[in-house]
């Protein structure tokens, strides 16, 4: 890295937005430049930043012109009308909704899973959705010493996936019920303090949610194998950071439990937390706020073979999102990946 970079944040006032520009600081990412944009609401808004503050600027289709790389994140519909911009001024995006992510052009990429496929990007690297990303951070270890025949998951995730509108919810909410007011229901469909919704993003017409979908089709295109299947249902909870998966995988071969906390002892970005006789196991409150895939409560599924049931939690606005994306960028910076084939590519 030369350090002479120019990396603009898409979204930069929104919660995982406002991660990023504190991931690029904490990382010390050798940007020299650092623009915020968000909507033309946000426009002169101050935002620290290494110690001082950066005024949000109105997105716009010339805003990439001399920007290098750009993260996005500002929803599905913002990333598919300005990324082809910004790809027209020469400028990577990592782009942190779901808009390209099935799209081939676009890597899907999870650095300590699939980093070798930045090298075929042609402009636009698509972050995966938060679950999947610390689901295959997990998986993809054991995969490689075993391989993984059909993972069954369920997922207890935080409002904050939601955006900064997820974490207002349930704090008005928590608040209006403990004054015996009935909570304003503005967000999601029905109340989330102190309820579950088994309902993220959409239904789709095979009567799963777009959610669990992703998570499907993401987890094999990352792992480079559609022999792994996936089923998954997908639940919204009311805890503000941090997304709690239960995975039940299913393996060619027999794989213990003690072997399983050895490989993933080892894995990139994993911690193993599995000492349940000293209640030690990974929950919301601890991950929050850290960088790692947490890991426990692994052990053997007795009612099949060749499976193990085991407990993974991450910080769905860090890893599951604003990290990842530096990550991606640390790797083009490191490995010379910048710059752009064909400027025109994502342009109709
Ligand atoms: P703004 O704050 O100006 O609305 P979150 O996911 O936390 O809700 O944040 C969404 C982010 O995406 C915010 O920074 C928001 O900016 C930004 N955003 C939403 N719509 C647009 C748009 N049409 N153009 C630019 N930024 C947008």
């Amino acid at each position: 890295m030369d350090g002479s970079l120019t990396v603009a944040v898409v979204g930069a006032t929104g919660a995982v937005g406002r991660e990023m520009l504190s991931t690029l600081e904490a990382r010390n990412f050798p940007a020299t430049r650092v623009i915020a944009l968000a909507s033309s609401r946000s426009s002169g808004l101050p935002l620290p930043f290494r110690g001082g503050e950066i005024s949000v600027q109105e997105l716009k289709e010339d805003s990439f012109q001399g920007v290098d790389i750009a993260l996005f994140s500002a929803g599905g519909g913002t990333s598919e009308r300005f990324a082809p911009h910004a790809v027209r001024h020469g400028c990577v995006v990592v782009d942190n909704s779901s808009a390209w992510r099935a799209d081939d052009r676009c890597p899907l990429v999870v650095p300590e899973v699939n980093a070798h496929a930045l090298k075929r990007h042609r402009g636009i690297i698509a972050n995966p959705n938060c679950s999947t990303i610390q689901m295959v951070v997990a998986l993809n270890p054991l995969h490689k010493a075993v391989p993984i025949r059909r993972v069954v998951v369920s997922t207890y995730q935080a409002v904050s996936g939601t955006g900064q509108k997820g974490i207002a919810e349930l704090d008005s909410q928590v608040r209006q019920m403990f004054n015996m007011t009935d909570p304003d229901v503005k967000v999601y469909p029905h109340r989330i303090a102190f309820n579950c919704l088994p309902h993220i993003d959409v239904f789709l017409e095979n009567g799963y949610t777009k959610e669990e979908m992703k998570m499907v089709r993401e987890t094999v295109k990352i792992m480079e194998d559609p022999s792994v299947k996936v089923t998954a249902t997908t639940v919204r909870v009311p805890v503000f950071y941090s997304h709690s998966e239960a995975l039940n995988v299913e393996f060619a071969r027999p794989l213990s439990p003690v072997e399983a906390r050895v490989i993933l002892h080892d894995a990139p970005g994993v911690v193993v937390l599995d000492n349940p006789g000293e209640n030690i196991y990974p929950m919301p409150v601890s991950a929050t706020g850290e960088d790692e895939v947490f890991v426990g409560r692994i052990r053997v599924d007795e009612s099949q073979a060749n499976t193990l049931n085991m407990w993974v939690v991450s910080d769905n606005v860090r890893k599951g999102a604003a990290l990842n994306a530096v990550q991606i960028a640390e790797l083009l910076a490191r490995d010379n990946l910048l710059g752009v084939p064909d400027p025109m590519a994502f342009l109709n």
